[in-house]
């Protein structure tokens, strides 16, 4: 009998680093800036250090810099949307610190708009109880702080930074980190050894076919660190931002352009297909209501075949316009006049308030193991993220985690011992777009905005069979041929596909409606359910039965060194 066994290329091992940060978003280079002159490698799987969410931000930075703002009433606003189940501490944490930050930030030359008396310029955004965004190139602020900090980590010669490189999976050892297993794409499998690892990989709105979220954002370290046993928290708790564009002709399940709630903030109204201004009759705020009802009563319009327009006409066509640059392009690129069409819209996942669990100073329940930014969840966003508060959160967790490693003294080398993965080919290219795009329908149609537990329970079963299915895959792995793409692609759908498991599983506990988080079956906060949800991947566990498809043989060796 021929026994085919799953094909192991070999793995290199990298010089012993100080400390690896995974991810080059405002998380992990503010992170491995904060920790200069200490040794950082810095991975991120984008060929320049360009990937994830940061360069896509538009509205801004949120923090109680303005005269007549303070923290208290940025902690309050922040509270509120978070529909209670945010932990106070971190909160104050994220606002005081927040404003710390910034101000810094500001003083060492980040390019922010100012006014012609040279003042800082503050937006207004949906929740927030006073003008409180700071942006830069008016709607371009992911962008140019972003190039900011890039350039900055081009100039710390401590930082080494690796682009094309794939974090696949945590090496523990004896219950501690001891380094990541990595695949480049110009070298293959390497081994990366250090007593400090930072997970800075962003958000998880690849999990949903309908997304805002750049192709990077696909869970990998809330995947990573779950097949780890790493505790995660509030992973139901989704954000669908309420007015990503429609683009007609977009390809199916390609990312969907950002139409800024600043665009609100400034006026634009939201009106059906009869040109009648829906919001005023669903909230007091009407357009600048919180986000998750601004999304469900657009998404009401759409079910019900009434349309949805934003209607930024008044804006877009005065010199308002010279505020939003990225929207007239992003308009203009899918063949819209915003100062004459009213845009089509839809929700679309923007943002996950869950992930890996971790304390104010980014500790999460594994030794060695870090995390901040979009990755983390520490309870700063309860149940519903205030607009503009994530990059605020990569700026004051990032430096929180860098100081909190900083004080420690190096720590003793693991000597993990670990085999490389076992990938399928260009053979299997075609079965993974396929399970991809399977895996993102089901999540947006079943586990999207309005969930029942119908929907769940079936959601879960398909869940299962897609586990099997790629375990299958893997463990029959034997190709004659690997491109770096089919690596990626291949690691970025077990991860989309534990991360949506977990997310599912998350939303199916929790019988109540809270935040962004709405079940039709049970449609109002229940008070006993006002508690954070705490999972592992044993949760996943079938009674009696393995969590088949994440611990297979043929891809989780990395982890049991
Ligand atoms: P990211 O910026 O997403 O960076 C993640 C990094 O991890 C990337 O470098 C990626 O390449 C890397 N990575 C991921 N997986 C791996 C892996 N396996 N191996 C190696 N590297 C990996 N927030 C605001 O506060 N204000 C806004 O105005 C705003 N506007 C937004 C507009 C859009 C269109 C979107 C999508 C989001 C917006 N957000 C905004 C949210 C905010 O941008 C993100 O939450 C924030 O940028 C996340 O930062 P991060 O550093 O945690 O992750
Ligand atoms: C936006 O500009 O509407 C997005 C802001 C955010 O997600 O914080």
């Amino acid at each position: 009998m021929t026994i085919i066994r799953p094909f192991r290329p070999a793995m290199g091992i990298a010089a012993d680093a100080e400390i690896i940060v995974i991810g080059s978003g405002m998380a992990g280079m503010v992170t491995a800036l904060r920790l200069a002159p200490r040794k950082v490698t810095l991975l991120t799987k984008t060929p320049a250090l360009t990937g994830g969410s940061t360069a896509w931000a538009q509205g801004g930075i949120a923090a109680a810099v303005g005269a007549d703002d303070t923290p208290q009433a940025h902690a309050s606003d922040t509270v509120v949307a978070g529909a209670g189940l945010n932990e106070a501490s971190t909160v104050d944490l994220l606002t005081h610190d927040g404003a710390t930050r910034l101000r810094e930030l500001i003083a060492s030359g980040a390019p922010f708009d100012r006014g012609e008396a040279g003042e800082i310029l503050l937006g207004r955004e949906a929740a927030h109880g006073h003008r409180r965004i700071v942006h830069a190139g008016g709607d371009a602020t992911g962008r140019h702080i972003h190039k900011w900090l890039a350039d900055r980590v081009d100039q710390t010669p401590s930082i080494d930074v690796q682009t094309s490189a794939f974090a696949w999976e945590l090496a523990v050892q004896d219950g501690r980190v001891g380094g990541v297993v990595a695949y480049h794409a110009g070298g293959g499998w390497t081994l990366h050894r250090a007593p400090f690892v930072v997970l800075a990989t962003g958000g998880s709105g690849q999990v949903f076919q309908r997304t805002t979220n750049p192709g990077e954002g696909t869970a990998d370290g809330l995947a990573m660190a779950a097949r780890a046993g790493v505790k995660l928290a509030d992973l139901e708790f989704v954000q669908f931002h309420p007015t990503a564009l429609v683009d007609p002709h977009a390809t199916a399940g390609a990312p969907m352009p950002l139409l800024t709630e600043a665009l609100r903030g400034e006026g634009a109204t939201l009106v059906d297909g009869a040109g009648r201004r829906f919001m005023v009759d669903e909230h007091p705020d009407a357009e600048l209501a919180p986000r998750d009802v601004v999304a469900r009563a657009i998404w009401q319009r759409l079910v019900d075949g009434d349309g949805a327009y934003l209607d930024m006409r008044a804006i877009m066509s005065g010199p308002s316009a010279a505020h939003f640059p990225t929207v007239q392009s992003l308009c203009a690129a899918a063949g819209f006049d915003p100062a004459c069409d009213v845009i089509p819209v839809a929700p679309a996942a923007h943002y996950h308030m869950g992930g890996i669990a971790a304390d104010d100073r980014g500790r999460t329940s594994l030794d060695g193991l870090w995390v901040c930014g979009e990755a983390a969840a520490t309870g700063v966003h309860g149940a519903n993220r205030l607009a503009s508060n994530s990059l605020l959160e990569g700026l004051v967790f990032g430096h929180r985690v860098a100081d909190d490693i900083a004080e420690k003294a190096a720590l003793p080398r693991h000597q993990p011992d670990v085999t490389a993965p076992s990938v399928p080919g260009a053979d299997a290219a075609a079965e993974i777009a396929k399970l991809t795009a399977q895996l993102r329908a089901l999540m947006y149609e079943k586990v999207g905005l309005r969930r029942d537990d119908a929907g769940l329970q079936a959601a879960l079963d398909v869940h299962r069979d897609i586990a099997e299915r790629l375990a299958e895959i893997a463990n029959q792995a034997h190709p004659s041929i690997v491109f770096p793409d089919d690596v990626r692609r291949w690691g970025e759908l077990r991860n989309l596909a534990l991360a949506g498991r977990l997310m599912t599983l998350a939303a199916a506990q929790r019988c109540e409606s809270r935040g962004a988080h709405y079940r039709i079956d049970f449609p109002q906060p229940a008070a006993a359910a006002g508690v954070r949800q705490f999972l592992t991947l044993d949760d996943l566990a079938e009674p009696g039965g393995a969590q088949e498809g994440y611990r297979d043989d043929a891809n989780t060796t990395a982890l049991s060194v």
